[in-house]
C-alpha cells in the first residue's frame, strides 16, 4: 500500500488509549484554556484523524513562513499550507506550558485538544500579508479564504497537540466522517490497490460522476474514494447533509456495487485553489489513495485562479514531493452531438454550443424556481434532493 506522507506509518494525534484519554480530560479541567477559531479547530481534527501525518501539532512561525514561501518546513518536509493556531489575545494563557484548546463549533465549547506551548510568537502585518499572498495568490478580502485567514489574529501558538475528539463531525455525520486511519483500513479490507480519490464540496452531477468513472477506467483502478468536505463553507454553498444525501443516492443508483467508498473529512474549505489541491493530494496519500482527480478550477472560487492552475502546480513541485499521482481532468460536460459526457480535450470538433453547460448560479436559480434540471446535466434523483433543499430555503 502507498506510504503515508513523510512517514512509514500514519501518525494520528487522537488519544486512543482510554486511560490516557481520561487523564488528559481531567488535566484539561485545570489548565488555562483558549477558545480556538474554526480554522484551528479544523486543523486539530485533521491532525487527530491522521490526515496531516507526519505533523505533530501547530507550526511555529519559521515553519509557517517557510511552508507559505517554499512549500516545506524548516526541516525540509514538503507541506503546502501552514497549519497554525492563530489567535488575537493570549493573555489567558501567558506563561502556561500546557493549555486546553476549546472547540468553537460545539455547544458549551468542550476541550478538543491539549497543546504543549512551545512558543507564542507575534506575527507582523507584513508576515501575515506575505503568507496570505503566497497561500492564496491574492490579498483581496473578497476571497473568502483570504478574509478568514487575515482575521484569525497575530499571535501564533506553536507546539504539539493531543486530540480528544473530532468536534461535531462524528455526531453529525456518523456514516460519512472517517479518519485517515479508518479509510486506510477499509481500503485494505476491500483489497484495493489502485484507489482514486475524488475531492468534493458540491453535490455530484453527471460530469462529476463521469469524471470518477473515466478515472477508474483510464487508470484501471480498483475503486474510488469519494471524499467530501464536511466543514465550513462560504455562504451559498450547499450544506454537507444535503450533498451527502445527493452523493449517496447517485452512488447507489449509478455505480456498480463495491466500487465506491463515500466518506468525508472534517476541515473548513480554504478556497486556496492550487495550494489546497496539493494539500488535498497530501491527505489523500495519507488515506491510502494512489491517485487524486484534479479537474477544472479545483478548490477555486470566483475568478481568482485560472481553470487549470491547480493542475499546473503539480508540475512545479519536486518530482519526489509526493507518491500519490494526479489524474488531470479537462473540462467535462454532456455532449449533445455524442449523447454522453465527454472531456472537452477528447472532442476537438465540438464548439461550446455542443455541450450542456449550466453555471452554478443558473442551477441554483432553476432549482429555487422549481424548474427541473436537464437530465443531461444532473441525475433526476439527485436533482430532486437538491430541489427539495432549495424549495425549503426559498420558503424559509
Ligand atoms: S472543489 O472545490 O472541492 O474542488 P467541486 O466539488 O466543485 O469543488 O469539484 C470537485 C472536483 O471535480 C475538482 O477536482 C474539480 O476540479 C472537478 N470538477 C468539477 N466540475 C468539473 C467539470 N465540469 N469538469 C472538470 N472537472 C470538474
Amino acid at each position: 500500500m502507498i506510504k503515508p506522507h513523510g512517514a512509514e506509518r500514519l501518525n494520528p494525534l487522537f488519544v486512543d488509549d482510554t486511560e490516557k484519554h481520561h487523564a488528559l480530560q481531567q488535566e484539561a479541567e485545570n489548565l488555562p484554556s483558549l477558545l480556538l477559531n474554526s480554522a484551528a479547530a479544523a486543523n486539530a481534527v485533521m491532525l487527530g484523524a491522521g490526515y496531516f501525518t507526519p505533523l505533530t501539532g501547530y507550526m511555529n512561525l519559521a515553519d509557517a513562513m517557510n511552508v507559505a514561501e517554499h512549500m516545506q518546513t524548516t526541516d525540509g518536509l514538503f507541506w503546502p499550507v501552514p497549519v497554525v493556531n492563530l489567535t488575537h489575545d493570549v493573555s489567558s494563557i501567558k506563561g502556561a506550558e500546557r493549555i486546553a484548546l476549546c472547540d468553537p463549533n460545539v455547544e458549551g465549547h468542550p476541550v478538543i485538544a491539549i497543546q504543549k506551548v512551545e512558543a507564542i510568537e507575534e506575527v507582523s502585518p507584513q508576515q501575515i500579508e506575505q503568507m496570505t499572498e503566497q497561500i492564496f495568490g491574492t490579498l483581496d478580502t473578497a476571497h473568502p479564504g483570504v478574509a478568514t485567514f487575515t482575521s484569525l489574529g497575530n499571535q501564533l501558538i506553536a507546539g504539539p497537540i493531543e486530540v480528544l475528539n473530532y468536534s461535531y463531525f462524528q455526531q453529525d455525520f456518523p456514516d460519512t466522517f472517517r479518519t485517515a486511519v479508518e479509510i486506510r483500513n477499509e481500503i485494505q479490507a476491500h483489497g484495493w490497490e489502485k484507489v482514486v480519490a475524488f475531492q468534493t464540496r458540491n453535490p455530484m452531477h453527471r460530469a462529476h460522476e463521469e469524471l470518477c468513472k473515466m478515472a477508474l477506467k483510464a487508470l484501471d483502478a480498483d475503486g474510488v474514494l469519494i471524499h467530501m468536505l464536511l466543514g465550513k463553507l462560504k455562504k451559498g454553498d450547499i450544506p454537507a447533509e444535503v450533498r451527502n444525501a445527493a452523493i449517496r443516492k447517485m452512488v447507489e443508483l449509478y455505480f456498480p456495487p463495491n466500487t465506491v467508498m463515500v466518506t468525508g473529512y472534517g476541515f473548513d474549505m480554504l478556497y486556496a485553489g492550487p495550494r489546497e489541491a496539493v494539500l488535498h493530494a497530501v491527505f489523500r496519500q495519507n488515506c491510502g489513495c494512489t491517485h487524486l482527480i484534479v479537474g477544472r478550477d479545483h478548490a477555486g472560487v470566483g475568478d481568482f485562479y485560472g481553470p487549470f492552475d491547480a493542475q499546473e502546480i503539480f508540475d512545479q513541485i519536486p518530482a519526489d514531493a509526493l507518491e500519490i499521482a494526479i489524474f488531470k481532468a479537462d473540462h467535462t460536460a454532456y455532449s449533445k452531438k455524442l449523447n454522453k459526457v465527454v472531456m472537452m480535450r477528447d472532442v476537438p470538433d465540438h464548439s461550446p454550443e455542443d455541450f450542456v453547460l449550466l453555471s452554478g448560479t443558473k442551477v441554483r436559480e432553476m432549482l429555487a424556481a422549481g424548474h427541473p434540471l436537464p437530465e443531461e446535466f444532473a441525475r433526476p434523483e439527485v436533482a430532486e434532493i437538491l430541489m427539495k433543499f432549495y424549495q425549503s430555503e426559498t420558503a424559509s
